[in-house]
């Protein structure tokens, strides 16, 4: 039976287009179930609607507080009975009781290199700090802020001439691959977090995976 993903955003929704594309082209063996945007009115929802894909709304309020919120998703989340939770671009800090409900469900891709450059405006932080390299992390979810178990890195050039628009779009282009491939090893059963550790095919993951995609500098 074909694994149940929701995907939570908060914007453009490029990552989640990319998931249910590969959900619906087969190369992954999963269906996205729903789409839900804590705001109302961004690109992500038109583009899953567009896809076919279900939508919620949940917004967030800040005069009803993270509490309210986190109860009307959670109560979204189960109506939906998903297998596997993907924050894609989802912009809202989740307590740590909620992420601990899914534990081992739960995946969110972030612009870097973790534990390089968490929160915000990391592409800015690579380029302040001159470094060579960059790139994009998927990881299990944890109650601290972009730092569970990093599964699959993406690994880009820095290049010289790069304005932070420049980075973020090469950036984004290797999310698109290694988002989808992360969830597929999920939703497959080939990828695990338990007994403490990430185990992928059998064996536990020590380090993360890393896809090198330094030679393409197109974008
Ligand atoms: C993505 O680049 C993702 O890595 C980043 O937001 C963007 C969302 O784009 N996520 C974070 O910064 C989370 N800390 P998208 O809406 O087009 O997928």
């Amino acid at each position: 039976m074909k694994r149940r993903v929701a995907i939570l955003i908060s914007g453009r929704g490029s990552n989640m287009a990319a998931i249910a594309r590969a959900c619906l082209d087969g190369s992954i063996n999963a269906g996205v179930n729903v789409v839900i945007s804590d705001r109302p009115g961004v690109p992500g929802l038109t583009t899953a609607r567009d896809l076919g894909i279900e939508t919620r709304i949940v917004p967030w309020q800040s005069a009803r507080g993270r509490q309210a919120f986190e109860r009307a998703l959670g109560e979204a989340l189960e109506a939906l009975r998903p297998d596997v939770i993907a924050l894609a671009g989802f912009m809202r800090i989740l307590s740590a009781p909620f992420v601990e409900r899914y534990a081992g469900r739960m995946l969110n891709i972030h612009p870097s290199l973790l534990p390089k450059y968490r929160g915000l405006h990391t592409h800015r932080c690579a380029l302040a700090a001159a470094d060579l390299e960059h790139g994009a992390s998927v990881h299990f979810v944890t109650a601290e802020l972009d730092a569970g178990p990093v599964v699959l890195q993406s690994r880009v050039a820095v290049l010289p001439q790069d304005t932070e628009a420049d980075l973020s779009a090469r950036v984004q282009a290797t999310e698109h691959i290694i988002y989808p491939k992360v969830i597929g090893w999920l939703a497959s059963g080939r990828l695990g977090w338990r007994e403490g550790g990430v185990w992928l095919d059998g064996r536990p993951l020590e380090t993360p995976m890393r896809e090198d995609f330094r030679a393409n500098v197109a974008t």
